[in-house]
């Protein structure tokens, strides 16, 4: 029997090349080794975003890349947690087992406080739904990057508290911090961010990937421009590289023209899937996600309804 993976998606806008050889990647590379399930966190989006058109627009898009980058939909359950309602039940229930100054301790929630904003109540409990999330599916692990680390340990408590109250039901999960291939840099060989400005679009034209490209930050003094390198590393074997820039030492114009060559050469059939796929596709997927989901859900809220009394 696989061992069972969840995760939870948010959409993070378009997409650069740090975001696919940083999390779509690693996950790509290991999601077939479990009975693994994605869920879109659209009520988890509720939290920041008030804007209906907004909400729709990024559930489909994060699940388009998803699909793009190669997900297969029947080899992992796609779904939205809006659609299996067991999920706000059975967070209400852990909201009802901790306390309020363990979830004051939650990152997510300081840091809006000390940065003087009004953390609404969802933010504030946060921590539970994401917690029910992983709890309904009895799943061992969670691939998360090291930002998650704090909720993975909320989900555990309150699973463990859960099972002291009122018996052994749910499974403990634990986290997987899956293996990228480290931090991605960017055009200024500063970490590939889109708050730092410095991205390569993932599904960008070719000439929007030519003009990222075109713009990273080469110095005068090398030979080999170091941060066209670093990103080149992760088109090719460092072997071939190293011929390529020995041949082209100094000519950093060609470098880049290689390197935007290599990129649309991974990148252009890629593309091309994503721009098949409409959203008549991703919503067949979802029904069809919701349905798989809602059965291994109602199975977990049966026995958990069972034991906190409220099923006669
Ligand atoms: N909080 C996660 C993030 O911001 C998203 C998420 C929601 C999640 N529910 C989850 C991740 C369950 C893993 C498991 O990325």
């Amino acid at each position: 029997m696989k061992k069972r993976l969840l995760t939870g998606l948010q959409s993070s806008g378009d997409l650069h090349i740090g975001n696919y050889f940083g999390a779509l990647k690693p996950f790509l590379d290991a999601y077939l080794s479990y009975d693994s399930f994605l869920m879109v966190a659209d009520y988890h989006s509720l939290t920041s975003i008030k804007n209906g058109g907004e909400v729709r627009r990024n559930i489909i898009n994060v699940v388009r890349d998803y699909l793009a980058v190669g997900v297969d939909p029947a080899r992992a359950v796609i779904f939205k947690q809006s659609d299996v309602p067991e999920h706000t039940e059975l967070a209400w229930i852990f909201n009802c087992l901790v306390s309020v100054p363990f979830l004051m301790q939650a990152h997510a929630y300081k840091d809006k406080v000390a940065k003087g904003l009004e953390a609404n109540a969802g933010l504030f409990t946060y921590p539970m739904l994401q917690a029910a999330d992983i709890a309904l599916y009895a799943t061992n692990v969670v691939p998360v990057g090291e930002d998650q680390r704090q909720h993975i340990e909320y989900a555990r408590e309150a699973v463990a508290k859960f099972n002291s109250t009122y018996g052994t039901v749910l499974t403990e999960p634990t986290e997987l911090i899956l293996k990228g291939v480290g931090v991605v840099p960017g055009t200024d060989g500063t970490k590939m961010s889109k708050s730092y400005g410095n991205t390569i679009p993932l599904f960008g034209t070719k000439d929007a990937i030519a003009k990222a490209v075109m713009s990273i930050v080469t110095d005068s003094t090398g030979e080999r421009p170091e941060h066209v390198y670093a990103i080149h590393k992760l088109y090719r074997p460092e072997q071939e590289l190293d011929l390529i820039y020995q041949d082209k030492a100094g000519k950093y114009k060609e470098l880049k023209e290689t390197l935007i060559e290599d990129i649309e050469a991974h990148v252009a059939p890629l593309r091309e899937k994503r721009n098949a796929i409409t959203d008549e596709t991703v919503k067949e997927v979802l029904v069809s996600g919701a349905e798989k989901a809602r059965a291994v859900a109602e199975r977990t809220m049966r026995e958990v309804r069972e034991k906190v009394g409220v099923a006669l």
